[in-house]
Protein backbone atom coordinates (compact mmCIF):
# COMPACT_ATOMS: atom_id res chain seq x y z
CA UNK A 1 0.00 0.00 0.00
CA UNK A 2 1.25 3.17 -0.56
CA UNK A 3 2.10 5.45 2.14
CA UNK A 4 -0.54 8.08 2.56
CA UNK A 5 0.92 11.80 3.82
CA UNK A 6 -2.59 11.46 6.13
CA UNK A 7 -5.81 10.13 6.63
CA UNK A 8 -9.02 10.81 9.04
CA UNK A 9 -10.19 7.94 10.80
CA UNK A 10 -12.18 7.15 14.05
CA UNK A 11 -11.84 11.07 15.22
CA UNK A 12 -8.13 11.22 14.53
CA UNK A 13 -5.53 12.64 12.01
CA UNK A 14 -3.17 10.13 10.85
CA UNK A 15 -0.29 11.86 9.92
CA UNK A 16 2.92 9.82 8.37
CA UNK A 17 5.78 11.04 10.80
CA UNK A 18 7.88 12.99 8.38
CA UNK A 19 10.70 13.37 10.86
CA UNK A 20 11.28 9.42 10.91
CA UNK A 21 11.61 9.41 6.97
CA UNK A 22 12.51 7.10 5.58
CA UNK A 23 13.81 4.63 8.14
CA UNK A 24 11.10 4.43 9.80
CA UNK A 25 7.46 4.54 8.57
CA UNK A 26 5.12 5.85 11.56
CA UNK A 27 2.29 7.36 11.29
CA UNK A 28 1.62 10.04 14.76
CA UNK A 29 -1.92 10.32 15.45
CA UNK A 30 -3.71 13.56 16.70
CA UNK A 31 -6.95 13.26 18.73
CA UNK A 32 -7.16 16.72 19.54
CA UNK A 33 -6.33 20.32 18.13
CA UNK A 34 -3.38 20.41 20.32
CA UNK A 35 -1.90 17.48 18.86
CA UNK A 36 -1.94 19.29 15.17
CA UNK A 37 -0.51 22.09 16.09
CA UNK A 38 2.35 20.46 17.63
CA UNK A 39 2.71 18.08 14.64
CA UNK A 40 2.64 20.81 12.45
CA UNK A 41 5.48 23.30 13.61
CA UNK A 42 7.36 20.37 15.03
CA UNK A 43 7.44 18.63 11.55
CA UNK A 44 6.02 15.43 11.91
CA UNK A 45 4.08 16.77 8.64
CA UNK A 46 5.51 20.16 6.44
CA UNK A 47 5.10 21.40 3.09
CA UNK A 48 2.48 24.31 2.48
CA UNK A 49 -0.71 22.00 0.97
CA UNK A 50 0.03 19.74 3.76
CA UNK A 51 -0.30 21.57 6.71
CA UNK A 52 -3.03 23.53 5.35
CA UNK A 53 -5.25 20.13 5.02
CA UNK A 54 -3.67 18.81 7.92
CA UNK A 55 -4.99 22.25 10.47
CA UNK A 56 -8.41 22.06 8.46
CA UNK A 57 -8.69 18.38 10.50
CA UNK A 58 -6.89 19.78 13.75
CA UNK A 59 -10.11 22.74 13.62
CA UNK A 60 -12.43 19.68 13.44
CA UNK A 61 -10.72 18.41 16.09
CA UNK A 62 -11.04 21.04 17.99
CA UNK A 63 -14.84 21.36 17.15
CA UNK A 64 -15.50 17.58 18.08
CA UNK A 65 -14.03 18.46 21.38
CA UNK A 66 -15.81 21.63 22.05
CA UNK A 67 -19.58 21.03 20.33
CA UNK A 68 -22.25 21.12 22.77
CA UNK A 69 -20.65 24.03 25.08
CA UNK A 70 -23.35 26.99 25.34
CA UNK A 71 -22.51 29.28 21.80
CA UNK A 72 -20.90 31.89 23.38
CA UNK A 73 -18.50 29.58 24.85
CA UNK A 74 -18.01 27.55 21.95
CA UNK A 75 -16.92 30.66 19.72
CA UNK A 76 -14.35 31.81 22.13
CA UNK A 77 -13.17 27.95 21.69
CA UNK A 78 -12.81 27.57 18.06
CA UNK A 79 -11.42 31.27 17.37
CA UNK A 80 -8.91 29.82 20.30
CA UNK A 81 -7.95 26.82 18.16
CA UNK A 82 -7.63 28.60 15.12
CA UNK A 83 -5.47 31.30 16.23
CA UNK A 84 -2.85 28.65 17.47
CA UNK A 85 -3.37 26.13 14.45
CA UNK A 86 -2.67 29.53 12.32
CA UNK A 87 0.42 30.48 14.56
CA UNK A 88 2.09 27.33 14.62
CA UNK A 89 3.85 27.80 11.32
CA UNK A 90 3.96 31.79 9.79
CA UNK A 91 5.23 31.70 6.44
CA UNK A 92 2.83 29.11 4.34
CA UNK A 93 -0.36 31.09 3.90
CA UNK A 94 -2.38 27.38 3.19
CA UNK A 95 -2.43 27.33 6.94
CA UNK A 96 -4.55 29.98 7.44
CA UNK A 97 -6.66 29.65 3.83
CA UNK A 98 -7.69 26.43 5.81
CA UNK A 99 -8.20 27.18 8.69
CA UNK A 100 -10.21 30.55 8.30
CA UNK A 101 -12.87 28.49 5.95
CA UNK A 102 -13.14 26.39 8.91
CA UNK A 103 -13.70 29.28 11.17
CA UNK A 104 -16.15 31.15 9.36
CA UNK A 105 -18.19 27.94 8.53
CA UNK A 106 -18.09 27.03 12.38
CA UNK A 107 -19.20 31.30 13.17
CA UNK A 108 -21.86 30.81 10.09
CA UNK A 109 -23.63 27.66 11.84
CA UNK A 110 -22.82 28.47 15.55
CA UNK A 111 -26.80 27.83 16.26
CA UNK A 112 -27.00 24.56 14.23
CA UNK A 113 -27.33 21.81 16.48
CA UNK A 114 -23.70 19.63 17.69
CA UNK A 115 -24.75 16.91 14.45
CA UNK A 116 -24.86 19.26 12.17
CA UNK A 117 -22.35 21.49 12.66
CA UNK A 118 -19.75 18.89 12.98
CA UNK A 119 -20.67 17.72 9.61
CA UNK A 120 -20.54 20.66 8.07
CA UNK A 121 -17.18 21.07 9.13
CA UNK A 122 -15.56 17.49 8.23
CA UNK A 123 -17.71 18.53 4.74
CA UNK A 124 -15.31 21.21 4.48
CA UNK A 125 -12.05 19.62 6.14
CA UNK A 126 -12.67 16.12 4.09
CA UNK A 127 -13.35 18.68 0.93
CA UNK A 128 -9.72 20.35 1.44
CA UNK A 129 -8.18 17.53 1.30
CA UNK A 130 -9.88 16.16 -1.78
CA UNK A 131 -9.55 19.26 -4.16
CA UNK A 132 -5.80 19.40 -3.40
CA UNK A 133 -5.32 16.20 -5.05
CA UNK A 134 -7.24 17.39 -7.66
CA UNK A 135 -5.50 20.69 -8.36
CA UNK A 136 -1.84 18.49 -7.53
CA UNK A 137 -2.95 16.45 -10.66
CA UNK A 138 -4.59 19.31 -12.93
CA UNK A 139 -1.41 21.49 -12.45
CA UNK A 140 1.12 18.27 -12.78
CA UNK A 141 -0.50 17.81 -16.22
CA UNK A 142 -0.17 22.00 -17.04
CA UNK A 143 3.69 21.82 -16.01
CA UNK A 144 4.47 18.65 -17.82
CA UNK A 145 3.65 21.04 -21.11
CA UNK A 146 6.70 22.80 -20.16
CA UNK A 147 8.89 19.70 -19.85
CA UNK A 148 11.03 18.09 -22.60
CA UNK A 149 12.24 14.45 -23.38
CA UNK A 150 15.21 13.31 -21.72
CA UNK A 151 15.44 16.64 -19.62
CA UNK A 152 17.13 16.72 -16.75
CA UNK A 153 15.65 18.40 -13.46
CA UNK A 154 16.98 20.02 -10.66
CA UNK A 155 14.83 20.57 -7.34
CA UNK A 156 15.32 21.50 -3.61
CA UNK A 157 13.32 20.39 -0.71
CA UNK A 158 10.32 18.41 -1.09
CA UNK A 159 7.36 19.61 -2.57
CA UNK A 160 6.28 16.41 -3.10
CA UNK A 161 3.05 13.81 -2.28
CA UNK A 162 4.10 13.94 1.73
CA UNK A 163 4.33 17.93 0.98
CA UNK A 164 0.45 17.38 0.09
CA UNK A 165 -2.27 15.22 0.23
CA UNK A 166 -0.91 13.67 -2.52
CA UNK A 167 0.79 13.77 -5.71
CA UNK A 168 2.82 17.14 -5.28
CA UNK A 169 3.20 20.56 -6.69
CA UNK A 170 6.94 20.40 -7.76
CA UNK A 171 7.46 16.42 -8.30
CA UNK A 172 3.96 16.34 -9.04
CA UNK A 173 5.07 17.81 -12.04
CA UNK A 174 8.25 15.47 -11.85
CA UNK A 175 5.70 12.21 -11.64
CA UNK A 176 3.60 13.29 -15.03
CA UNK A 177 6.74 13.71 -17.01
CA UNK A 178 7.73 10.61 -15.98
CA UNK A 179 4.29 8.77 -15.97
CA UNK A 180 4.23 10.18 -19.36
CA UNK A 181 7.69 8.52 -20.55
CA UNK A 182 9.82 11.14 -20.77
CA UNK A 183 12.63 9.76 -19.91
CA UNK A 184 13.55 12.50 -16.97
CA UNK A 185 16.46 12.28 -14.53
CA UNK A 186 15.86 14.45 -10.77
CA UNK A 187 18.94 15.81 -9.08
CA UNK A 188 17.77 16.37 -5.24
CA UNK A 189 19.31 18.96 -3.57
CA UNK A 190 19.55 17.57 0.44
CA UNK A 191 18.41 20.55 1.89
CA UNK A 192 19.98 21.57 4.91
CA UNK A 193 19.17 21.70 7.66
CA UNK A 194 16.01 19.53 7.90
CA UNK A 195 17.36 17.46 4.90
CA UNK A 196 14.15 17.18 3.51
CA UNK A 197 15.47 16.72 0.42
CA UNK A 198 17.76 14.17 1.27
CA UNK A 199 14.92 12.09 3.58
CA UNK A 200 12.07 13.00 1.68
CA UNK A 201 12.61 13.52 -1.55
CA UNK A 202 14.71 10.91 -2.81
CA UNK A 203 13.00 8.57 -0.97
CA UNK A 204 9.49 9.40 -2.75
CA UNK A 205 10.94 9.86 -5.73
CA UNK A 206 13.00 6.02 -5.86
CA UNK A 207 10.00 4.71 -4.60
CA UNK A 208 8.24 5.81 -7.74
CA UNK A 209 10.72 4.16 -9.65
CA UNK A 210 12.19 7.99 -11.06
CA UNK A 211 16.00 8.58 -11.70
CA UNK A 212 16.86 10.70 -8.55
CA UNK A 213 20.84 11.30 -8.11
CA UNK A 214 21.04 13.10 -4.60
CA UNK A 215 23.45 15.99 -3.86
CA UNK A 216 25.10 18.25 -1.25
CA UNK A 217 22.88 21.99 -1.90
CA UNK A 218 26.50 23.70 -2.49
CA UNK A 219 26.80 21.30 -5.60
CA UNK A 220 24.35 22.25 -7.56
CA UNK A 221 26.26 25.47 -8.85
CA UNK A 222 29.04 23.35 -10.43
CA UNK A 223 25.91 21.27 -12.14
CA UNK A 224 23.71 24.52 -13.09
CA UNK A 225 27.15 26.46 -14.69
CA UNK A 226 28.46 22.62 -16.63
CA UNK A 227 24.96 22.62 -18.32
CA UNK A 228 23.92 19.40 -16.48
CA UNK A 229 20.36 21.28 -15.59
CA UNK A 230 17.67 21.49 -18.16
CA UNK A 231 15.16 23.30 -15.63
CA UNK A 232 14.71 23.69 -11.84
CA UNK A 233 11.29 23.21 -10.24
CA UNK A 234 10.50 23.86 -6.61
CA UNK A 235 7.10 24.45 -4.85
CA UNK A 236 6.35 27.67 -3.12
CA UNK A 237 4.88 28.30 0.58
CA UNK A 238 3.50 31.79 0.10
CA UNK A 239 3.40 33.65 -3.55
CA UNK A 240 2.90 37.48 -2.93
CA UNK A 241 0.44 39.79 -5.44
CA UNK A 242 3.34 40.99 -7.50
CA UNK A 243 4.96 37.12 -7.71
CA UNK A 244 7.61 37.05 -5.43
CA UNK A 245 7.93 33.88 -3.93
CA UNK A 246 8.52 32.23 -0.35
CA UNK A 247 10.13 29.05 -0.32
CA UNK A 248 12.57 26.61 1.34
CA UNK A 249 16.11 28.47 2.23
CA UNK A 250 18.12 27.93 -0.81
CA UNK A 251 15.49 28.50 -3.01
CA UNK A 252 16.50 32.34 -4.06
CA UNK A 253 20.07 31.37 -4.48
CA UNK A 254 18.68 28.16 -7.30
CA UNK A 255 17.18 31.21 -8.94
CA UNK A 256 20.30 33.60 -9.17
CA UNK A 257 22.44 30.70 -10.50
CA UNK A 258 19.35 30.05 -13.05
CA UNK A 259 19.39 33.63 -14.15
CA UNK A 260 22.95 33.88 -14.55
CA UNK A 261 22.99 30.41 -16.70
CA UNK A 262 19.84 31.26 -18.27
CA UNK A 263 17.84 27.62 -16.63
CA UNK A 264 14.64 28.01 -16.82
CA UNK A 265 13.23 27.91 -13.26
CA UNK A 266 10.01 27.11 -12.69
CA UNK A 267 7.55 27.30 -9.26
CA UNK A 268 4.52 25.22 -9.20
CA UNK A 269 2.18 25.97 -6.46
CA UNK A 270 -2.06 25.92 -6.06
CA UNK A 271 -3.84 29.04 -6.19
CA UNK A 272 -4.30 28.44 -2.48
CA UNK A 273 -0.65 29.62 -2.22
CA UNK A 274 -1.32 32.89 -4.24
CA UNK A 275 -1.58 35.84 -0.80
CA UNK A 276 -3.19 38.77 -2.63
CA UNK A 277 -3.42 40.21 0.54
CA UNK A 278 0.13 41.02 0.07
CA UNK A 279 2.08 43.04 -2.13
CA UNK A 280 5.37 41.72 -2.60
CA UNK A 281 7.30 39.50 -1.26
CA UNK A 282 9.43 41.73 1.53
CA UNK A 283 5.70 41.79 3.40
CA UNK A 284 6.16 37.59 4.07
CA UNK A 285 6.73 36.59 7.18
CA UNK A 286 9.66 34.36 7.54
CA UNK A 287 9.87 31.80 10.18
CA UNK A 288 13.08 31.33 11.91
CA UNK A 289 13.59 27.84 13.72
CA UNK A 290 15.85 26.58 16.60
CA UNK A 291 19.42 27.06 16.64
CA UNK A 292 19.68 22.95 17.28
CA UNK A 293 18.53 22.31 13.64
CA UNK A 294 21.72 23.58 12.73
CA UNK A 295 23.90 23.08 15.37
CA UNK A 296 22.99 19.30 15.67
CA UNK A 297 22.49 16.42 13.65
CA UNK A 298 20.36 13.80 14.99
CA UNK A 299 20.66 15.44 18.29
CA UNK A 300 24.43 15.10 18.23
CA UNK A 301 26.35 18.72 18.70
CA UNK A 302 28.57 19.19 15.97
CA UNK A 303 29.47 23.13 16.24
CA UNK A 304 30.69 24.75 19.41
CA UNK A 305 28.07 25.04 22.26
CA UNK A 306 26.70 28.57 21.97
CA UNK A 307 28.21 29.48 18.94
CA UNK A 308 25.11 32.64 17.43
CA UNK A 309 23.04 30.70 14.78
CA UNK A 310 21.05 32.22 12.09
CA UNK A 311 18.26 30.05 10.58
CA UNK A 312 15.59 30.97 8.33
CA UNK A 313 13.17 28.53 7.07
CA UNK A 314 12.31 30.15 4.09
CA UNK A 315 13.36 32.71 1.58
CA UNK A 316 12.02 35.30 -1.32
CA UNK A 317 12.38 34.55 -4.83
CA UNK A 318 11.84 37.67 -6.69
CA UNK A 319 9.43 37.45 -9.57
CA UNK A 320 12.11 38.49 -12.22
CA UNK A 321 13.88 35.36 -11.25
CA UNK A 322 10.91 32.98 -11.92
CA UNK A 323 10.24 32.43 -15.63
CA UNK A 324 6.94 30.18 -14.94
CA UNK A 325 4.39 30.19 -12.07
CA UNK A 326 2.43 26.29 -12.85
CA UNK A 327 -0.91 26.17 -11.19
CA UNK A 328 -4.05 24.59 -11.40
CA UNK A 329 -5.39 27.21 -13.46
CA UNK A 330 -2.81 27.19 -16.10
CA UNK A 331 0.72 28.35 -17.10
CA UNK A 332 1.91 32.16 -15.75
CA UNK A 333 5.35 33.10 -17.55
CA UNK A 334 7.28 36.17 -16.44
CA UNK A 335 4.79 36.66 -13.03
CA UNK A 336 3.83 40.20 -12.46
CA UNK A 337 0.76 41.79 -10.65
CA UNK A 338 -0.87 41.98 -13.47
CA UNK A 339 -0.95 37.98 -14.89
CA UNK A 340 -1.37 36.83 -11.23
CA UNK A 341 -4.49 39.23 -10.84
CA UNK A 342 -5.44 37.45 -14.50
CA UNK A 343 -5.57 33.94 -12.56
CA UNK A 344 -8.44 34.67 -10.10
CA UNK A 345 -10.64 35.79 -12.88
CA UNK A 346 -13.11 33.55 -13.96
O1 LIG B 1 9.80 23.65 6.02
P1 LIG B 1 8.98 22.83 5.07
O2 LIG B 1 9.51 21.45 4.87
O3 LIG B 1 7.52 22.84 5.42
O4 LIG B 1 9.13 23.61 3.69
C1 LIG B 1 8.46 23.11 2.57
C2 LIG B 1 8.75 23.85 1.33
O5 LIG B 1 9.47 24.83 1.32
C3 LIG B 1 8.05 23.39 0.09
O6 LIG B 1 8.82 23.66 -1.04
C4 LIG B 1 6.71 24.13 -0.04
O7 LIG B 1 5.97 24.03 1.14
C5 LIG B 1 5.90 23.62 -1.16
S1 LIG B 1 5.25 22.03 -0.81
C6 LIG B 1 4.29 21.50 -2.07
Amino acid sequence: MKNETMYFENNKLKLIDQRKLPLQIEYFSCKNYHDAEFAISEMVVRGAPAIGAAAAYGFYLAALEFAGLPEEELEKELKKAADKLIAARPTAVNLSWAVEQLLDLALANLNKSEEELLAILKDKADQIADSDRKINKKMAENGNKLIKENAVILTHCNAGSLATVDYGTALGVIREAHFTKKNIKVFADETRPRLQGARLTAFELMEEGIDVTLIADSTAATLIRDGKIDYIITGADRIAANGDTANKIGTFMLSELAKNFAVPFYVAAPLSTIDRKLASGSLIEIEERDSEEITQIEGVQIAPENVKVYNPAFDITPAENIDAIITEKGIVKNPDKKSIAELFQV
